[in-house]
């Protein structure tokens, strides 16, 4: 295998076997046989195989990698590559405060660091927790280098008294049980336990099971990646398998930039509808887009919002991650889409053949599971958009929209899908907190909650802050949400219906920093639009008189750097100036 010759000279040779530099090279080489490497190895002229370790104890979501490593490393060597693990910096979802936004771009720069300025030929990008995924897909754009992701998988399903239950998920619902008195903190708390029975990420349609199967949508991954269980035996056959492929696709030189068009993102877009995906989801792609060098627009995103929803699984459906793989996972659902003609089948991907190709014999091994394309849970289940007087950009997931929610608001007759509401509006969520029970509110059913301060610069990093829970006496009286707005994000395991990632944020001078409680807001899903019905004389005389309100305090340098650098959430949230950075791979650092 090693006589092979690659499409393009591997990188790793400038520094291991520089012509004439036998100096340097000694000096590149000395060190890595420390671990027992020997020159040979080194100098072979195989491929050095970087593989992104995002597994750590504070990392507990990708901790899986720690094992599945190994296999991947076995498979590196079986092909005739050498591996050479290093460490993401770590996210972790629930933990990380004040949010794991901001860690996103953090890992991303990071990563474009080591992957430019090591000796490393291709990389295998482990993913498994939410942002884990796009930071290494976003770096491996930047970079070009061959490219692949391995999931480290879901948990296995989570059972409470014959009861599935979702990560993330039982805790918006455990929540609103307890508020209304139906549990207590110990029941909550078994509830929450028992949804978390394994290594793996969230087994719910969370972030993290969706931005791993848009990885695999864009053709990132080895076919059925995304879905397999992180404790299953075929997630280490799955790793050995990329390992294998890894170094194939050095030798073939198949970099992100010939693996991803702009209708591979077109084509996640749509598999974001019919899996039920995150709402985070939106700024996830559109900076992954903007990393390899596409743009997505709101038509792009509307695109996606007339398909159906297909994949039933929770927080839009009823089933879990386990399940779903058990039923075919995403190569199946991609081959409904493709036979359906609602995504693009020849679009490349790393296994060097067409993703029609990858999933042609893709079964649906469960029904109740993966319905049909003309008989889906739910039809028009994509993101809406929405704009306004309020914001330019905000979506919308409409496949959470429950029955009681859609009769209550949305089927008024003569006017189906208008909502008017009197807005509350909190500046954060501890505002929220502290006030969303003041009897001097007055909160009822015809009320929209409105959280401002929580985008980008406002928390800063941009907070999962929008799906906020009515006040306990509404909740009492059975009603389980209100309709909600805000320029940050919600959690993907989340079954709220919100109009969520506003942009601009009010911190970054949007439309949110006028409105006031007691204003109407009038919400129209057919136009897309969402209005405070406030005439412009009155909104030039707030303009005028408020200002800008103030942000928190940065309080590391990290925070204030982020906050100097990041576009809004409507544009991915991206850092701006490292836009114009591609394919940096191809100038070897001096
Ligand atoms: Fe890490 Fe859900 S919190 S995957
Ligand atoms: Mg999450």
């Amino acid at each position: 295998m090693t006589t092979r010759t690659p499409v393009r000279p591997f990188r790793s040779r400038e520094w291991f076997a520089a012509p004439g530099r036998s100096d340097m090279a000694a000096l590149y080489l000395e060190r890595f046989m420390n671990y027992g490497i020997t020159p040979d190895e080194l100098r072979s002229g195989k491929p050095i195989i970087g593989i992104a370790q995002s597994g750590s104890d504070i990392a507990p979501c990708n901790r899986i990698h720690l094992e599945t490593v190994k296999r991947v490393r076995e498979g590196i060597l079986a092909a005739g590559g050498v591996p050479m693990e290093f460490p993401l910096h770590p996210i972790f979802e629930n933990c990380r405060r004040p949010t794991a936004a901001l860690d996103r771009n953090l890992a991303y720069l990071g990563l474009v660091e080591v992957l430019n300025g090591y000796p490393i030929d291709a990389v295998v990008l482990t993913t498994g927790c939410d942002k884990t995924t796009p930071s290494s897909l976003m770096a491996a754009s930047t970079v070009d280098i061959p490219a692949i992701v391995l999931s480290g998988g879901p948990m296995l399903d989570g059972w409470h008294e014959g009861e599935l239950v979702g990560s993330g998920t039982v805790i918006w619902r455990s929540r609103r049980k307890m508020a209304a008195g139906e549990i207590d903190e110990e029941e909550f708390l078994k509830r929450a336990m028992e949804s978390a029975p394994s290594a793996g990420h969230c087994n719910t349609m969370g972030t993290a099971s969706t931005m791993n199967s848009i990885a695999e949508g864009l053709g990132m991954s080895l076919p059925g990646c995304a879905m397999i269980p992180a404790p299953y035996r075929e997630r280490g056959q799955i790793a050995f398998e990329t390992g294998r492929r890894i170094v194939e696709m050095a030798y073939e030189d198949l970099r992100p930039s010939k693996v991803l068009s702009r209708q591979s993102f077109l084509n996640a877009i749509k598999l974001l509808t019919a899996i039920g995906g995150s709402t985070n989801a939106q700024p996830h792609l559109n900076a992954m887009a903007r990393h390899a060098g596409f743009t997505l627009d709101a038509a792009d995103w509307m695109a996606g919002y007339d398909l159906p929803l297909i994949v039933n699984m929770q927080p839009a459906g009823a089933y879990l991650s386990e399940r779903f793989h058990r039923a075919g996972g995403i190569p199946a659902v991609l081959r409904v889409m493709i036979e359906a003609g609602a995504i693009d089948g020849s679009v490349a991907t790393v296994t060097g053949r067409t993703l029609a190709e990858n999933v042609a014999a893709a079964p649906i091994k469960d029904a109740d599971v993966i319905l049909p394309w003309a008989a889906p849970l739910k039809e028009r289940a994509g993101f809406l958009v929405l704009k306004g007087n309020l914001f330019d950009f905000a979506i919308m997931k409409t496949s959470v929209i429950g029955e009681d929610f859609r009769a209550r608001y949305l089927s008024r007759p003569g006017a189906e899908g208008v909502f008017e509401g009197r807005a509350i509006v909190f500046d954060g969520s501890d505002d929220y907190h502290h006030r969303i029970n003041d009897p001097a509110l007055a909160i009822d059913e015809n009320c929209i909650l409105v959280i401002r301060g929580s985008g980008v610069l406002g928390w800063p990093g941009s907070a999962e802050v929008v799906n906020m829970q009515p006040p306990d006496a509404l909740l009492q009286k059975g009603i389980q949400s209100l309709p909600t707005l805000g320029d940050g994000r919600q959690s993907g395991t989340s079954d709220s219906p919100s109009i969520l990632n506003a942009s601009p944020e009010s911190a970054a001078g949007g439309g949110l920093r006028w409105l006031r409680t007691g204003d109407t807001i009038r919400i129209d899903l057919n136009t897309g639009t969402c209005d405070a019905l406030v005439d412009m004389a009155e909104i030039a005389r707030r303009l005028a008189e408020e200002t800008i309100p103030a942000v928190p305090q940065s309080n590391t340098p990290w925070e204030e750097l982020y906050r100097e650098k990041t576009g809004q959430l409507g544009d991915g949230g991206v850092l701006e100036f490292a836009l114009k950075y591609r394919r940096t791979s191809e100038k070897v650092p001096r």
